[in-house]
């Protein structure tokens, strides 16, 4: 029945936040790699629960880039900006992502969706450090930075480390690095191996994995059979009030100990 099913779900929730070491699980029916339907399932649920976490008021929003985060964006409604003052920030620019699934973007598709605002972090994408750090003392990079301090939110995905590095066209001197130390998944640009231990770090401004602490709300959505090592991993690393929005591609095979 329809109740069973959903206790069961409800079951599979809980033994995945003891076993990921994180307050709040929920799963959606299906694979995001073999359905997008799936994909769309998970963009509504962190409507939702954005929708019940979020206190009234002015709200900062800090977000990453890639193709779960644009479609999450598409699934947001003007329901959520109803008795909130909602300003999306990039929380990491200069990744090295194509410009349609950078930060930015991603914050301006928000924006329009919930009728909320939005800024851009001005970083080039595929850039030496040597040349973006100047960019620090630009005001406009400073005031978007300041925001996402004082972001009550952080919504952004995990990903498998190597596609995500060949994707944004890392050298292939770091992809053999990040093979030979078993990098397994990625967030916020940080490399980590199953132990959960971070051993690359794309040197770039914005937040850093230890400000996620302070944050009272951070969702992460990262759902797909391919990513279950990953947000396996990343759990370690993962701040306790977590919310990981995944599907069951990714939770049976986490639960199975896989
Ligand atoms: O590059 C931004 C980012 O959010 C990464 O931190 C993450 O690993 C990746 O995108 C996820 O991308 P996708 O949703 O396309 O799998």
């Amino acid at each position: 029945t329809v109740m069973e099913q959903l206790l069961g779900v409800r079951s599979k929730e809980k033994q995945l936040c003891k076993l990921l070491g994180i307050d709040h699980c929920l799963i959606v029916a299906g694979d995001a790699t073999e359905l997008p339907k799936v994909l769309t399932d998970m963009g509504k649920l962190v409507n939702e629960t954005l929708d019940v976490i979020l206190p009234h008021g002015e709200n900062i929003i800090a977000v990453m880039g890639g193709t779960t985060m644009a479609q999450v964006a598409n699934s947001l409604t003007p329901k959520l900006a109803e008795k909130r003052h909602l300003i999306f920030v990039p929380a990491r620019g200069g990744l090295g992502e194509a410009v349609d699934i950078q930060a930015n973007a991603v914050c301006a598709r928000m924006a329009v969706h919930t009728g909320g605002q939005h800024r851009v972090l001005y970083i080039p994408e595929h850039v030496s450090e040597q040349t973006y750090k100047p960019l620090l003392a630009e005001p406009a990079v400073k005031e978007v930075l300041q925001l996402v301090d004082k972001s009550s939110a952080v919504v952004h995905s995990i990903g498998e480390a190597i596609p995500m590095a060949k994707r944004r066209d890392m050298s292939t001197a770091t992809i053999t690095m990040l093979q030979q130390k078993q990098a397994v998944g990625e967030a916020f640009g940080y490399f980590f191996n199953q132990a959960g231990e971070v051993v690359y770090k794309i040197p770039r401004i914005g937040l850093q994995l230890r400000d996620l602490e302070r944050i009272p709300s951070v969702i992460a959505v990262a759902g797909g059979a391919n990513k279950a090592a990953a947000i396996k991993a990343y759990a370690q690393l993962a701040p306790q009030q977590t919310w990981l929005i995944t599907d069951e591609g990714a939770a049976n095979l986490i639960l199975k100990g896989a």
